[in-house]
């Protein structure tokens, strides 16, 4: 019997969507097995909005940029239906059913395989696929679309040195990675950043000045600083782990109003990540007597036609994902593993997550070259 097989793609978007659905698709087909595809992430699935995917659909989509299937940020078990938030859950598994699916394949971040397990776990056969341009999903070695954008911010930075060096100014270009910093980390190393700012590392704006203000003692009179967009300063970061840490308590009291009351002191952190970094450039300026901009490269870095690596990297899972259908393996996320892919259990990859260790080869890198890590 030809197995039925579903895909959705779900969380922000990422360059190597379409090189994955594609994979899976053409894979599939060639297995003599039906695909269907879900728009926009779980709320196409949740809402019973289909794509069959035929070989024409599949064609000519390597190269594009987004996902032809829609995504979107919905969860499963909170999804906004009319003015009401609700647990759709149940009309999940159900549409899963009445499509008589065998396998549903979801490609997505850390919030993905996180909304996946919980469906695995109400008895839908899983699988995921790692995909997020913040490259922090645990138990893979890296996540498809890292790799284009980081070849997009470094682009960027390039393009930035030659303005920041006519204008002698400090240019402060904003990456994104609000809990991990391999984008802003990779690209600045890449790009030749003079000072890297990353959440792993909280910074201290002293050292960060003492920094710039010794390349201008050099006679160089520009710098540019590559922050990513969750890093914060020690202070701020201070406060931020307290509050994460006071909410873990409070739930686990079951203490909704406090958990409530602590979500709001978090939004400061979250609602607008770029105050931090307009802040940063305005007390660079105070402190080192040079001007300076800010760059926010924000969602051009998730646009595009996706590079060779990652085009590679999602041709690589997607196929090897039918393979594992193929052998009734389920309830797992498909991962890199050096040139091979592995089939790790999703309960051993939601909960973690995947960043940069302090004495990570690139961070040791960096600091040799002279770059400024903050601290
Ligand atoms: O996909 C991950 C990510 O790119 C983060 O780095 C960033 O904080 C976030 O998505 C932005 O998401 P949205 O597209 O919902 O604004």
């Amino acid at each position: 019997m030809s197995k039925h097989i579903g895909i959705l793609t779900a969380g922000g978007d990422s360059p190597g969507l379409n090189a994955a659905i594609r994979a899976i698709g053409k894979s599939a087909l060639s297995s003599g097995m039906h695909v269907l595809g879900f728009r926009d992430g779980f709320r196409g699935l949740m809402e019973n909005r289909t794509m069959r995917l035929e070989r024409e659909t599949l064609s000519s989509i390597l190269t594009r940029g987004g996902t032809i299937l829609g995504t979107s940020r919905d969860k499963p078990h909170k999804m906004p239906v009319g003015s009401e938030v609700m647990d759709m859950t149940q009309v999940i598994c159900d549409n899963y059913r009445h499509h008589n699916l065998d396998a549903l394949i979801c490609i997505g971040g850390g919030g993905t395989q996180k909304n996946a397990y919980r469906l695995a776990q109400n008895g839908l056969n899983i699988l995921t696929l790692p995909k997020t341009i913040d490259n922090d999903v645990a138990m893979t070695d890296v996540t498809f679309g890292f790799h284009t954008a980081m070849e997009i911010a470094t682009e960027a930075i390039d393009r930035l040195h030659s303005t920041a060096h006519s204008h002698h100014r400090i240019i402060v270009v904003e990456i994104m990675g609000h809990n991990a910093g391999w984008l802003a980390l990779g690209a600045g190393m890449a790009g030749g950043a003079d000072v890297i700012l990353i959440p792993e590392i909280p910074y201290d704006l002293e050292a960060v000045t003492a920094a710039i203000r010794k390349r201008k003692q050099r006679g160089t009179n520009f710098s540019i600083v590559a922050v990513a967009e969750g890093a914060l300063a020690v202070a701020d970061h201070q406060r931020y782990t307290s509050l994460k840490a006071a909410k873990t308590e409070a739930k686990e009291k079951a203490d909704s109003k406090a958990v409530k009351k602590i979500e709001e002191a978090l939004l400061e952190f979250t609602t607008n990540r770029s105050n931090n970094t307009l802040r940063l450039s305005q007390e660079l300026e105070k402190m080192t007597g040079l001007e300076s901009r800010v760059t926010i490269l924000g969602h051009y870095q998730r646009g595009g036609t996706p590079s060779a690596a990652d085009r590679m990297l999602a041709t690589r899972l997607g196929s090897a994902c039918i393979d594992y259908i193929e052998q009734d393996i389920g309830g797992v996320m498909i991962a890199a593993d050096r040139d091979g892919t592995k089939a790790v259990p999703l309960a051993e990859v939601v909960g973690k997550k995947n960043l940069v260790p302090k004495d990570h080869p690139w961070v040791l890198a960096a600091r040799k070259v002279g770059t400024c890590m903050g601290d």
